[in-house]
């Protein structure tokens, strides 16, 4: 029996990587039903100032298609910068997350404002050495 039954984690997830199969892989292994909430290209273009690499159908049908993931959802930005409304329009036990995101004042909010809902935040590894950016750089360098 696992911890929890809905679980939802948020993430770009350009350049599919490692980081990102251990933190769904992690997320698998403590709830029933995983939902992998994709940010749209919007978000990356007017939040991270960066430009997708891989577009944002094509980033949500291959986190869609790795057997630990159950179901895959668009994410507006308005749904990453407020989790509540995230919770309301898609309804879940845990937010999962890197542990990169550890103490940041959008999550001790989120925190306040999950606590008395019974709704979870678990941090789980953030895997070193790898991230998009770092991929971006190493292809940079070897151009
Ligand atoms: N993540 C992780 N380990 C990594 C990279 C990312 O656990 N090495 C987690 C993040 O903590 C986050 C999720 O994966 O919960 C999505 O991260 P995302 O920003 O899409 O990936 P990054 O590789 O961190 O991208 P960037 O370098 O552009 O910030």
């Amino acid at each position: 029996m696992k911890k929890y039954k809905i679980g939802i984690t948020v993430g770009v997830f350009d350049l599919f990587h490692v980081g990102h199969l251990n933190l769904f892989e992690r997320c698998k292994s403590m709830c029933d039903y995983l939902i992998v909430a994709v940010c749209q290209d919007d978000y990356v273009t007017q939040i991270k100032n960066k430009v997708p690499v891989v577009p944002a159908a094509e980033r949500m049908r291959i986190c869609a298609a790795l057997k630990c993931v159950d179901e895959v959802i668009p994410v507006t930005i308005e749904e990453t910068a407020d989790k509540m409304l995230l919770l309301s329009n898609h309804p879940f036990d845990v937010l999962f997350s890197g542990d990169d995101w550890k103490g940041s004042d959008r999550y001790k909010l989120t925190e306040e404002q999950f606590a008395p809902l019974g709704v979870h935040i678990e941090y789980l590894p953030y895997t070193q050495g790898i991230s998009t950016s770092k991929l971006k750089e190493i292809i940079e360098k070897n151009k």
